[in-house]
């Protein structure tokens, strides 16, 4: 079992924007969904936890012994899946991975070599790996990340926001690939995508303006709420009282109605009840008063 504590990490940037505010974090194997919306922090929080980012305040302790300080103790054990990966340089997908597995630090040829295959293998890019990776579609250059990211068999993968810009098809093949691996090892998904949590993670956390607002498992942040949604198809002019009388979670079109979704303990007049989802269990915790 591999263990990630992060306690009271902050990260303060340069223009004294603070995008991490006191997050503590015990993460375990499995997947661990990070869930936000842009600008939350996840970005940040996750480039503090690979090491590219000294945090201002906090620790990061990774299998007992105290990384913050020292990124080069968890970068050993640690593939990341940036958001954002740049230019891609004019070599092939197996090139690419030679140059990384060196960077790595895996010195034997034989066993680089050995890795490079299987992993490509892994992720179904075997028969493109004499290809350039920027002549590759969204899903292919995202499971060309995983690879990277896998080299070295680390224990911890961190992945930022890898669906986001890929079509459904490209989205399921990819979430499944991380469901393979995150097994033995801890995987943190960071994504705006509630249905991606849902389906993947065994554990979560809701972060918003830098702060972790809920955290928990999905099942049990859901039945938190059960009796406790309620919906009603309302007309536009009508929007206004519903705001100032009741705690309105979400407004939704459906076949061009709009509808509102609350959050009451008791069941409000005229509103049906609602089976809870955890885009409810998302919705409220954004929009609760603290
Ligand atoms: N290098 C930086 N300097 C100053 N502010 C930054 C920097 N990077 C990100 N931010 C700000 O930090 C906040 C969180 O950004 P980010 O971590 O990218 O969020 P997310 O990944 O959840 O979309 C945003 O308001 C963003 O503008
Ligand atoms: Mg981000």
């Amino acid at each position: 079992m591999n263990t990630l504590s992060i306690n009271n990490l902050s990260l303060i940037y340069k223009n004294g924007f603070q995008a991490v505010k006191d997050i503590s974090l015990d993460i375990g194997n499995g997947m661990f969904g990070l869930l936000g919306p842009n600008g939350a922090g996840k970005s940040s929080l996750m480039k503090t936890i690979v090491g590219l980012q000294k945090p201002t305040s906090g620790q990061i302790i990774f299998n007992g012994k105290d990384v913050s300080n020292n990124p080069d103790d968890i970068k050993q054990n640690l593939g990341f899946l940036p958001q954002d990966f740049g230019v891609y340089p004019k070599v092939s997908a197996y090139d690419l991975l030679e140059h990384i597995a060196v960077l790595k630090g895996i010195n034997n040829s034989k066993e680089r070599k050995e890795q490079i295959l299987s992993l490509l293998e892994k992720v179904n890019l075997s028969d493109f790996r004499k290809k350039e990776v920027h002549t590759f579609s969204g899903g292919m250059k995202q499971r060309f990340g995983v690879a990277q990211a896998l080299l070295g068999n680390p224990k911890i993968i961190i992945v930022d926001e890898p669906t986001a810009g890929l079509d459904p098809e490209e989205r399921n093949r990819f979430n499944s690939l991380l469901n393979d691996i995150s097994q033995d090892v801890i995987v943190i998904l960071s994504t705006h995508l509630v249905e991606d949590v849902r389906n993947l993670c065994s554990e979560m956390a809701v972060m918003n303006n830098g702060q972790i607002l809920r955290q928990g498992k999905p099942a049990d942040l859901i039945s938190e709420l059960e009796n406790r949604i309620w919906s009603k198809p309302v007309d536009t002019t009508e929007l206004e009282n519903y705001l100032s009388s009741h705690e309105i979670i979400s407004r939704q079109l459906i076949e061009r109605q709009l509808h509102i979704t609350v959050f009451s303990e008791q069941q409000p007049e005229k509103f049906e009840a609602v089976n809870p989802l955890l885009e409810h269990v998302y919705f409220r915790t954004l929009t609760q008063k603290p």
